[in-house]
């Protein structure tokens, strides 16, 4: 796949570039960066707080693919993004929490807002895969009700890298991943994102809208990508969306 960079001082959110730009026919491997989003959106219509000093970029892609497929590459990002840190930062062992979490001693410093469109016919068109990397912030960079739950790569380790060399091997890592995925299927995906997850084995609650749906243990992925969750009645339920937390 051919990337072809766009950099911006400032933007609303790059997703929302980038999906102008898809609609408009920008092939796949445009790639929206911003400095800094003075509407950063993260999932669940939560604010995502997007100040310089980190990385904010969407990804436009045109899979052909079946439309059930695309929830992958949330998984496929974050699988990426976790083998950038683990490459670039010593002594760093992210982990991914389901879906599309990545965290650092349980402190976030990654999230990845996915969005589709289909055509006509109902195949996909283009998605665009929104990616938000807390690479050089401090800690005065964050607001006050993140401070105990979000972190950086510069205060977690000691090296230091700038968000373009991030994205440089981010983008590397990425298309390697992708074009297996297009070829191959899911396979190895799902077993680099199992061997790296916090999830599975962990004792959970699916949320919506901040309620409580559903109760149990995280016991597998399906062959989709969904969460498989098991309540201490034994019903067992497949999510491919939601919020979860780890108790
Ligand atoms: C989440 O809630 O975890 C997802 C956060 C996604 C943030 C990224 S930053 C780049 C892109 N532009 C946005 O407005 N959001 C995504």
């Amino acid at each position: 796949m051919r990337m072809q960079l766009q950099y911006y001082d400032i933007l609303e959110s790059t997703n929302i570039t980038a999906v102008e730009k898809a609609a408009e026919g920008a092939p796949e491997g445009t790639v929206i960066i911003a400095a800094k989003q003075s509407q950063g959106s993260g999932r669940m219509n939560r604010v995502w707080s997007s100040p310089s000093g980190g990385l904010w970029f969407s990804i436009v892609l045109r899979p052909k693919t079946a439309p059930e497929h695309i929830a992958q590459l949330t998984l496929l990002a974050g699988v990426a993004v976790l083998k950038t840190v683990k490459k670039l930062y010593r002594n760093c062992s992210p982990k991914i929490k389901w879906p599309n979490d990545l965290l650092l001693d349980g402190k976030k410093f990654c999230g990845i807002l996915s969005e589709m469109r289909l055509d006509e016919k109902g195949a996909v068109d283009y998605a665009v895969l929104g990616i938000g990397v807390n690479v050089n912030l401090q800690e005065k960079d964050f607001p006050e009700e993140l401070k105990n739950t979000a972190v950086s790569l510069l205060m977690y380790s000691a090296d230091y890298h700038s968000c373009n060399e991030v994205l440089m091997n981010f983008l590397n890592e990425f298309t390697a991943m992708y074009s297996e995925w297009l070829s191959n299927g899911s396979d190895n995906l799902f077993c680099e994102w199992k061997s790296n997850n916090c999830t599975i084995g962990k004792n959970i609650q699916v949320k919506d809208d901040d309620k409580v749906i559903f109760e149990g243990i995280a016991v597998d992925l399906n062959s989709q990508g969904a969460l498989l969750v098991r309540n201490e009645c034994g019903i067992q339920r497949s999510f491919d969306f939601g919020e979860i937390s780890i108790r």
